[in-house]
């Protein structure tokens, strides 16, 4: 059965698209078969992995585009995914496994204009529909935007795992503990849509800190999620396993460059013109390896 796990925080800006886009990577190059929805209308995750020209194509329309299978309507999941997502520049796949449903702007607009049926809210839509295509899979992933509203819900209803991506900051500290208290909220919500093979609602399973510089000391910020994370806990309003991972992601460069240039980081060239400073680049795909692994063994 695949895992299906949501990356969100309440808090933006936090590397929630850069963890998962590289994270989905490492787990494809380890042979998984990787399904990635991009639930967050900044359109990221599907700008980095397309590029401008193939997304632009999507935008334009909205066909191929998430939002579709709710207006109009006519497209199922199943026909918007994306195989093999990832291409160099002469349009050849250069990582089989890694598969992607995209988005367009017009996601915004689930948020506000749909109406849809109120018998059915669209996580209910989303769900009866990915349960076709999702034995197709080891790995289920969704980016999420900072917030729990409609597309999120898609994400959020359908996981087996939460996982929050923060900074080593009090922002970070606070939207976590906002997501806890929304997510219980939603689950609420959503209980009566609930059906016995969805499993139990997710729970957040850990907290992956990001964007660590080198040299700055974050034991103190960490203790105090620690602690947060130890009182969510007593409170069963976390997973009993939840933990902050051991792995974090260093600050780097070559990852903010690596949206310019449409790859994860593990596919940047490390000799080509794109080349990181020395050293550099080998330590960031290093993290996101061990992360992968990580995330791999969490769920065994
Ligand atoms: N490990 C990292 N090192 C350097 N920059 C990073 C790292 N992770 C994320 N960033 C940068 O931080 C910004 C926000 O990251 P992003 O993944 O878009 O966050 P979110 O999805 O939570 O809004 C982006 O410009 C991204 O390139
Ligand atoms: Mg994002």
């Amino acid at each position: 059965m695949a895992r299906k796990i949501s990356f969100i925080n309440y808090k933006g800006g936090v590397g929630k698209t850069s963890l998962i886009v590289n994270t989905a990577a490492c787990l494809a190059k380890l042979g998984k078969r990787v399904l990635l929805f991009d639930f967050d209308t900044q359109s990221n995750s599907s700008i980095w992995l397309l590029r401008l020209e193939r997304w632009n194509k999507i935008n334009a329309n909205g066909e191929g585009a998430f939002f579709s299978i709710f207006e109009p309507g006519t497209a199922k999941v199943k026909d918007l995914v994306i195989k093999d997502v990832v291409e160099d520049k002469n349009g050849q796949k250069i990582l089989p496994g890694l598969d992607l449903v995209p988005t367009a702007f017009n996601l915004v607009d689930l948020e506000s204009e749909y109406q849809g049926d109120p018998k059915r809210p669209p996580y209910v839509v989303f769900q009866e529909q990915l349960a076709e295509i999702e034995n197709d899979y080891d790995f289920i992933l969704f980016d999420c935007p900072p917030n729990i509203l409609r597309a999120s819900q898609c994400g959020v209803f359908v996981s087996n795992e939460i996982y929050v991506p923060s900074n080593p900051d009090a922002l970070s500290l606070i939207g976590f503990t906002l997501l806890v208290e929304k997510l219980g909220k939603f689950h609420q919500l959503s209980a009566s849509f609930r059906k016995a093979s969805m499993g139990v609602p997710a729970q957040v399973q850990g907290v992956i800190f990001n964007s660590i510089k080198s040299g700055v000391d974050i034991e103190v910020p960490k203790m105090r999620m620690q602690l947060r994370l130890n009182q969510f806990r007593t409170a069963k309003r976390v997973a009993p396993t939840a933990k902050i991972f051991e792995t974090q992601i260093r600050d780097a460069m070559i990852v903010r460059r690596a949206v310019t240039l449409g790859l994860p980081v593990l596919l940047i060239s490390q000799d080509g013109p794109d080349a990181p400073a020395p050293g550099t680049a080998d330590n960031v795909v290093g993290d996101y390896r061990k992360l992968a692994t990580e995330i791999v063994r969490h769920g065994q």
